[in-house]
């Protein structure tokens, strides 16, 4: 299969793991008869240096004519100084914003071999963690009304905010397939967590998804609240396989299981719109302090790699294979600085970038 990948090699560190993963990616498709090519993107403080710009129109466009896009991280004190609508953040927003991505998916998976830097107690973790958060990503609160008015309350004049909340069935329907198709390509288990017995649009969200659910029979699904899940995440994360909610609650959510896990540079992600062009990327930062010195960690960046083959080319196998192989690495007491732990061995960025082709 050949596959266009729109490359955006980011800030500071980012460059380094980018290119670890695309060795691994060049391994792949050397193994099974694939053919990726890929486009240079600029992006962030690489694209105000280039263009005077975080991401100017024609970037965007060469993104939007590719398959899929694979992401460092960008930013950075360089352009920290810079006004808020001409910073590197205003580029992640204008790529999200201009894919039209209303699906972000962050998986919370612990690695037996790292589980002892998990902040759970150990009879928790050792019953595995391997699930996905689904988040609304263009809807909800965020995206609503926002003001702040002067108000009367007993002769005093004070202020008051509102924020409205506010989903239509379009929206809430469109995430609720991603969520289903994501479910069937993994444990085909969903829950969506709401706050039905209280807000309108939860109760919205709870019967969009009743109605979808009729067209997916081979999924089990549940409802929760979520409250309740915030909990159930911490005292028994096993349960769950994949997670589906609106935007402030995944924004919560998505944290919470991330660092469930214990290690930032391990946590990949994606974000999806109506189409399979999707971009995918660690969920850390450009890691001003580690850059040029080849010790960042690579495999949130190489997961991102597979999360796009699994979810954007239908290529499980191969996302299978690059998983496998992490898992051997690690199973093998090889480590980067960051998940290093006594008796274990401490590879450079291209040295477990080596590790992981030893083992493809
Ligand atoms: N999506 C993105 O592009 C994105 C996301 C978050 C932050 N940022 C930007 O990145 C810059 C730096 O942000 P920050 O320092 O707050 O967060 P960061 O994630 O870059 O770093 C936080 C800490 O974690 C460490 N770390 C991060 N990733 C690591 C990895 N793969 N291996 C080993 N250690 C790792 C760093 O060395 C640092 O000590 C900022 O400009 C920020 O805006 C970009």
């Amino acid at each position: 299969m050949k596959k266009n990948i729109a490359l955006m090699r980011g800030d500071y560190s980012s460059p380094e793991i980018v290119a670890q993963a695309v060795r691994v990616l060049d391994k792949i498709a050397e193994k099974y008869g694939h053919e990726f090519v890929y486009t240079d993107i600029a992006m962030g403080g690489n694209a105000i240096d280039k263009y005077g710009d975080p991401f100017p129109d024609h970037e965007l466009e060469k993104c939007l004519a590719s398959d899929s896009v694979l992401l460092g991280a960008v930013g950075g004190p360089k352009w920290d100084h810079l006004p808020g609508d001409q910073r590197p953040e205003k580029g992640l927003l204008k790529m999200r914003g201009g894919m039209k991505l209303f699906a972000n998916t962050r998986p919370a998976k612990i690695w037996p071999q790292l589980a002892s830097a998990s902040p759970l107690k150990e009879e928790i973790v050792a019953k595995g963690i391997d699930f996905v958060v689904l988040r609304e990503l263009t809807g909800g609160i965020y995206f609503g009304e926002h003001r702040t008015e002067e108000t009367e309350c007993e002769g005093k004049t004070e202020k008051r905010s509102v924020d409205i909340m506010t989903y239509t069935e379009h929206e809430i329907e469109r995430i609720g397939r991603v969520a289903f198709e994501t479910a069937m390509k993994r444990g085909k288990k969903l829950c969506s967590v709401d706050k039905a017995n209280v807000l309108d649009s939860s109760r919205l969200w709870r019967s969009v998804m009743h109605r979808v659910k009729e067209d997916y029979p081979e999924v089990e699904y549940s409802d929760m609240l979520v409250d309740n899940c915030a909990m159930q995440i911490c005292r028994d994360p096993s349960q769950f396989d994949v997670i589906v909610t609106e935007n402030m609650f995944g924004d919560i959510l998505t944290d919470e299981a991330s660092e469930i896990t214990g290690s930032i540079g391990m946590v990949p992600s994606s974000s999806l719109g109506a189409t399979t062009c999707g971009v995918y990327e660690p969920i850390h930062g450009s890691a001003p302090d580690l850059a040029g010195k080849d010790i960042i960690n690579p495999i949130a960046c190489i997961l991102s790699a597979a999360m796009m083959l699994r979810y954007s080319f239908d290529m499980p196998a191969e996302a299978d294979d690059i998983e496998s192989a992490v898992s051997r690495v690690l199973d093998a007491g090889k480590r980067t600085a960051d998940i290093m732990s006594e008796g274990m061995e401490c590879l450079s960025c291209s040295g477990m970038g080596n590790a992981i082709l030893a083992e493809l």
